[in-house]
């Protein structure tokens, strides 16, 4: 185990980049794109990694990650199980969280929304450019409930590959993707000495009001 002083001394200064009020871009899907593209370039593993953060109705609260699978300038989507806790969390409370890290550029964004299934049309627009094992694990997993053992799971995913050959498996009516509407984003750029760089946009008047927050 790491020594409790060793694990407390771990922190980084952030020296790369810097952040302003007047240095990003009027709509905050526009300086998404921008950052995102960054983290592109910068080849971090998996940028698309985001964290989604969902409660039940009393307020009980889950995280996970999940895939952002697209974007534009009304919404963020990704693609889940309908059935899974985070699904039944959205159901009855779509209030949510979205939140990258991207440690190589020291940055965060914070998104908060609201949940919405996507179409029918979407999702399977979406689950047919799936690779193959892929489909079939959406069909073989219903998901965030108790399973007996992993040999269970896997005789599933045999028997389903046997029912849907390759080419011609269909959406699982129980999988599809959401669609997360922001109303208030934070890009946090990481600065020396904590003096951290936080822009934050909130839905005003049908426009975006942007400010700064103290680090
Ligand atoms: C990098 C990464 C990407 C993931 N992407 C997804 C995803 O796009 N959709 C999904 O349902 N689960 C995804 N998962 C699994 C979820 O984190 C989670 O375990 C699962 O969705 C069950 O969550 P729930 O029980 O809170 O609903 C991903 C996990 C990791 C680590």
């Amino acid at each position: 185990m790491i020594d409790q002083t060793a694990l407390a001394a771990l922190r980084q200064d952030y020296l790369q980049h810097e952040l302003s009020k007047k240095s990003v871009a009027a709509n905050p899907f526009d300086q998404f794109s921008r950052w995102f593209d960054e983290a592109v370039s910068a080849q971090i593993v998996e940028p698309n990694a985001m964290h989604l953060g969902t409660a039940t109705r009393e307020g009980l609260p889950s995280g996970r990650t999940v895939l952002l699978k697209g974007y534009d300038k009304t919404a963020f989507k990704f693609y889940t199980n309908y059935g899974s806790a985070k699904a039944r969390d959205l159901a009855v409370n779509p209030s949510c969280y979205l939140h990258f890290f991207w440690k190589e550029l020291e940055r965060q964004i914070f998104i908060r929304g609201t949940a919405a299934k996507t179409t029918d049309q979407e999702s399977d627009e979406y689950f047919a450019t799936r690779p193959y094992k892929s489909q079939i694990g959406a069909w073989a997993s219903e998901q965030s409930s108790t399973i007996e053992s992993r040999k269970q799971l896997e005789d599933h995913f045999e028997e389903l590959t046997a029912k849907y050959p390759e080419g011609n498996v269909p959406r699982p009516p129980f999988w599809g993707g959401f669609r997360v509407v922001p109303g208030q984003f934070e890009f946090w750029q990481g600065r020396r000495s904590r003096l951290h760089d936080r822009i934050y946009y909130e839905k005003e008047n049908g426009g975006w009001k942007i400010s700064r927050l103290s680090p």
